[in-house]
């Protein structure tokens, strides 16, 4: 089975670099490599949905440095991708607390998003400024001031930044931390979790390829039999 739902923590970028004896910025630039890799691997299997976690709201915790070669590399990705978004009915989306983000690069993603609105191959959604706890605070401030009633769990998860998107059916982390770092907290209620300690600039379609063989084996029971 394949699943609909991808959800990533790329994680890793910094060590590699540094068994590279490179910047951590360099991890980096070959992360976004893999970000291409992972995408084509994903469409070509057949996936719809792929989430990609890139920016926490503790990442802020970082040297400005960091942060702003970061939010470079990104402007860079996407400009670079959008031909390739057109071609392969990539649909783009984000996540997260933009208007903290640069002005350029909100007016990017805002573009993107636009262009590519229609197109119905896999949503490729970039976490930015995401943080769960955030975003589930966001929400419950959208609701009280709207002065909820009703039908509480649809206007919560309509108020969630995922709005419209399917829970994650697999959460990857490479690089082998076992956590879930502020990522889909809600939304991973009944999610299948898969760790691998390759560091994620390494990733490619083979380590999807493990990651989907070892979901398609598991049993899920969403607490039945
Ligand atoms: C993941 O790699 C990328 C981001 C969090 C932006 P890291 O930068 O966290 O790499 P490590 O964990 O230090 O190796
Ligand atoms: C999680 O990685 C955030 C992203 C991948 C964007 P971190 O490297 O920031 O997570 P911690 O600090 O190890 O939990
Ligand atoms: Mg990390």
């Amino acid at each position: 089975m394949i699943p609909r739902h991808i959800a990533i923590i790329m994680d890793g970028n910094g060590r590699w670099a540094k068994e590279k004896k490179l910047p951590r910025v360099k991890g980096h630039a070959a992360g976004a490599e893999a970000v291409r890799r992972t995408v084509e691997a994903c469409r070509e299997m057949g996936v719809k949905w792929l989430t990609l976690y890139a920016f926490s709201t503790e990442n802020w915790k970082r040297s400005k440095t960091e942060i702003n070669f970061l939010f470079s590399l990104l402007g860079k990705f996407l400009a670079g991708e959008e031909k390739n978004m057109l071609k392969n009915g990539i649909r783009f989306n984000a996540i997260g607390d933009l208007s903290a983000l640069p002005e350029a690069l909100v007016k990017k993603i805002t573009a993107l998003k636009k262009i590519t609105g229609e197109l119905d191959g896999l949503t490729l959604t970039l976490a930015l400024n995401y943080g769960s706890r955030d975003e589930i605070i966001r929400a419950v401030k959208k609701l009280l001031a709207a002065r909820l009633s009703g039908d509480v769990e649809k206007a919560f998860e309509d108020a969630l930044d995922t709005k419209g998107m399917p829970d994650p059916d697999i959460i990857i982390r490479s690089s082998g931390e076992m956590r879930l770092s502020n990522f889909l907290l809600y939304q991973a209620a009944y999610s299948e979790l898969y760790f691998t300690g390759t560091l994620w600039p390494d990733f490619g379609k083979d380590e999807i390829q493990k990651a989907v063989k070892s979901y398609s084996a598991r049993n899920r029971r969403f607490g039945g039999y």
